[in-house]
């Protein structure tokens, strides 16, 4: 396992980050703390979560996990998405952030989260607000990093702007969808993130499955993510995405590589990226994912990679000057 800075913090990351989001959902107590423990046995001191993962769950077998390793980990969670019915429990408002982050917390069971992030942009709350909810939480030592996640590139390059300009934390990290199949990241975000020497921790490097070899033009699988859950199918909807994963699948199986370990290793080697965030429901999925590091990807292979899926039109529209 290789060891990175994330960004211009001197937090040194592992260049995989293992997600959460299937603890106490898809992964019961005794799965997660395999998955745990297997990560660490491999040098992943890298952990993703979420308050709402699980509806709290995953932090708390996050916590328990972390207990006797607290200070060799590094953990994140995240604010924004509804955590009840109450009118104001979600968002980026002070008094949504202040309350979640106590929650938060109490659920992981330590007295610090090392990158919080803000788990998608809030049009509601100025942002200064919520900046400067961060800043203070930062000060308590309650957090040490504030971060954005599912950010556009402009509304990050807003919010460094104004926390520079009012001296408050800026955001260390970013954490973007990014996989063969969904690139628009590569367009600004990533570009964005390079130029202010943000962390990236990419998510759903495997299209939430559908890069794994289970998916193609007219295959399908029993069950999985992409054939039960209806985000995912609203998100995979097109029928491109299928044709990318048939194509893909092909490559990896005609030079025996496990599309799985193909596809992490793609995500995590764009110049931008620090890790990307691996998920999995058991051990024998997370075996694949843990194999990406040891591709070779050459800029070579990376590309013929690349030329698998449609690249997205630059940012000023002007193809002529590619
Ligand atoms: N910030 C955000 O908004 C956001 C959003 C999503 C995720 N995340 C974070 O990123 C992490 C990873 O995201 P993700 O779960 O979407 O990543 P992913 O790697 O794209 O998808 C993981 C899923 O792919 C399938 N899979 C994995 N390995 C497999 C294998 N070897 N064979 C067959 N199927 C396999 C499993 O789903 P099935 O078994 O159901 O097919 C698994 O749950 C999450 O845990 C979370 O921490 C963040």
């Amino acid at each position: 396992m290789k060891y990175k800075l994330l960004g211009n913090t001197g937090v040194k990351v592992s260049q995989l980050c293992f997600g959460t989001m299937s603890f106490g959902d898809s992964a019961d107590v005794a799965t997660s703390t395999a998955m745990f423990n297997r990560c660490r046995e491999v040098g992943i001191n890298f952990f993703d979560c979420a308050n709402v993962y699980a509806g709290g769950r995953s932090e708390e077998i996050l916590g328990d996990l972390i207990a006797d390793c607290r200070d060799e980990v590094v953990i994140t969670s995240k604010v924004f998405f509804r955590t009840g019915d109450d009118i104001n429990a979600g968002g980026g408002s002070r008094r949504h952030i202040q309350r979640a982050v106590e929650d938060s917390l109490r659920r992981l069971k330590t007295d610090y989260i090392d990158i919080y992030f803000l788990h998608s942009f809030d049009v509601n709350t100025p942002i200064i607000e919520t900046l400067r909810v961060l800043d203070d939480l930062v000060k308590a030592g309650k957090i040490l990093y504030p971060a954005a996640s599912n950010y556009a590139a402009w509304q990050v390059a807003k919010a460094l702007g104004i926390s520079a300009k009012e001296g408050l934390a800026r955001f260390a990290c970013i954490q973007p969808m990014y996989n063969l199949a969904k690139r628009q990241a590569e367009v600004e975000i990533l570009p964005m993130a390079q130029s202010e020497n943000i962390g990236v921790i990419p998510y759903s490097p495997l299209g939430g499955g559908l890069l794994t070899g289970k998916y193609g033009t007219q295959r399908r699988p029993d069950a999985g993510r992409l054939m039960e859950n209806s985000m995912y199918q609203t998100r995979y909807g097109p029928a491109i995405y299928y044709e990318v994963a048939e194509r893909f699948t092909n490559f990896a199986r005609e030079r025996d590589l496990n599309p799985v370990s193909l596809a992490v290793a793609w995500a995590g080697t764009h110049p931008a990226v620090t890790a990307p965030i691996i998920g999995a429901r058991n051990l024998d999925q997370l075996a694949g994912s843990l194999q990406a590091i040891d591709i070779d990807m050459t800029p070579e292979l990376r590309a013929e990679i690349s030329a698998l899926s449609p690249e997205p039109p630059p940012a000023t529209d002007r193809l002529e000057e590619k």
